[in-house]
C-alpha cells in the first residue's frame, strides 16, 4: 500500500508521480487496480457529481459518503480526503473532529486543506495527532469569491512571494505534501526547488514532484471547452452518449435483449462472479 513515506521517497528518488480524483466504488477500483498511487476524494465531487456551480455548498456528509465508497474501492492507493468548506474553518477543534470522522469513519490515511495562515496551525495540530495533511495553494476553490472567480494566482511578484511562504510553513508545520493548484509554472516550479515535501501539480507546469487530475476531466465526461491545464485521455462522453443511441436503437427494433440476455424456466444463467449480481439481480 503507497504510504506517505513512500509519496517522500518518490520526490527523494526524483520519480514524478500521479494522482487522481475518485469519488466512487467502481472507479477507485479502477484505478487502484491500475496502479494509481494516490486518489484524492476532492470536494470537487460538488461540481463534477452534483452539479453546484462551486465547491462550497459540499458538506462533511456529501463527502463521507464518497469517501466511504472509494475506500472500499481501493486496496493500495493513498486516499486523501478532501476537507470542505467550513469543515476547519471556524476551529481547530472542528478540524480535527472532521478530519478525525475521515479517518475513522470513512477510512481515508490523509486529509487536504486548502490555503495558508490559520491553516498552517490546524496542519500542525493534525500532524501532532497522527493525521498527515496535503496543503493546497495557489487557486483555492474554496476562495472563489475572494479571488473573484476560478483565476491563476501568483501572477504577481508579492503573490508568488506569499505562496512560497504558504509553502515553507505548511512544510514546517508538518504537511506531508501541496497541491499548487492555477499559478504560473515559474512559481510552481520555484516552490518545488524549495521544499522538501513533494509538490502535486494541477494547472501549474511540469517542474512539480506530481501531477493531479480531476477523474471527469481525465476521462473526457466533463464536455465544452476544457481548461488550458486538463488533458482528456479518454472521451467518455462522446462513449456514453454513443452507447446511447445505440442501445434506444436496439430496443426500438427489438435487436435487444437478444436470446443469450434471456432467462428460461429450467435454471437461469449461473454468475461467474458475485459482483456480477448486482441491483438485487
Ligand atoms: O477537489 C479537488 O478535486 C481538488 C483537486 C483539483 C486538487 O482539490
Amino acid at each position: 500500500m503507497t504510504t506517505v513515506l513512500d509519496v517522500q521517497r518518490f520526490k527523494d528518488e526524483g520519480r514524478h508521480f500521479a494522482m487522481l480524483t475518485a469519488y466512487d466504488f467502481l472507479s477507485a477500483r479502477i484505478l487502484d487496480e491500475a496502479g494509481v498511487p494516490i486518489l484524492l476524494v476532492g470536494d470537487s465531487l460538488g461540481m463534477v457529481m452534483l452539479g453546484y456551480p462551486t465547491t462550497l455548498p459540499v458538506t462533511m456528509d456529501d463527502m463521507l459518503v464518497h469517501a466511504k465508497a472509494v475506500s472500499r474501492g481501493a486496496r493500495q492507493a493513498l486516499l486523501v480526503g478532501d476537507m470542505p468548506f467550513m469543515s476547519y474553518q471556524a476551529s481547530v477543534e472542528d478540524a480535527i473532529r472532521n478530519a478525525g470522522r475521515f479517518v475513522q469513519e470513512a477510512g481515508m490515511h490523509a486529509v487536504k486543506l486548502e490555503g495558508g495562515g490559520r491553516v498552517i496551525e490546524i496542519t500542525k495540530r493534525l500532524a501532532e495527532i497522527g493525521i498527515p495533511v496535503m496543503g493546497h495553494l495557489g487557486l483555492t476553490p474554496q476562495s472563489v469569491h475572494t479571488m473573484g472567480g476560478f483565476k491563476v494566482q501568483g501572477k504577481t511578484d508579492k503573490q508568488a512571494a506569499r505562496i512560497l511562504a504558504d509553502a515553507k510553513a505548511l512544510e514546517e508545520a508538518g504537511a506531508f505534501s501541496i497541491v499548487l493548484e492555477g499559478m504560473p509554472t515559474r512559481v510552481a516550479t520555484a516552490v518545488t526547488h524549495a521544499l522538501r515535501i513533494p509538490t502535486i501539480g494541477i494547472g501549474a507546469g511540469p517542474a512539480t514532484d506530481g501531477q493531479v487530475l480531476v477523474f471527469h476531466d481525465f476521462v473526457g465526461l466533463t464536455t465544452g471547452k476544457a481548461p488550458k491545464f486538463v488533458k482528456r485521455y479518454a472521451g467518455l462522453a462522446e462513449e456514453i452518449s454513443r452507447a446511447a443511441s445505440e442501445f434506444m436503437e436496439d430496443v426500438r427494433t427489438g435487436r435487444f435483449p437478444g436470446p443469450e440476455h434471456e432467462y428460461t424456466t429450467n435454471g437461469s444463467t449461473p454468475a461467474k462472479d458475485p459482483t456480477e449480481v448486482r441491483y438485487g439481480g
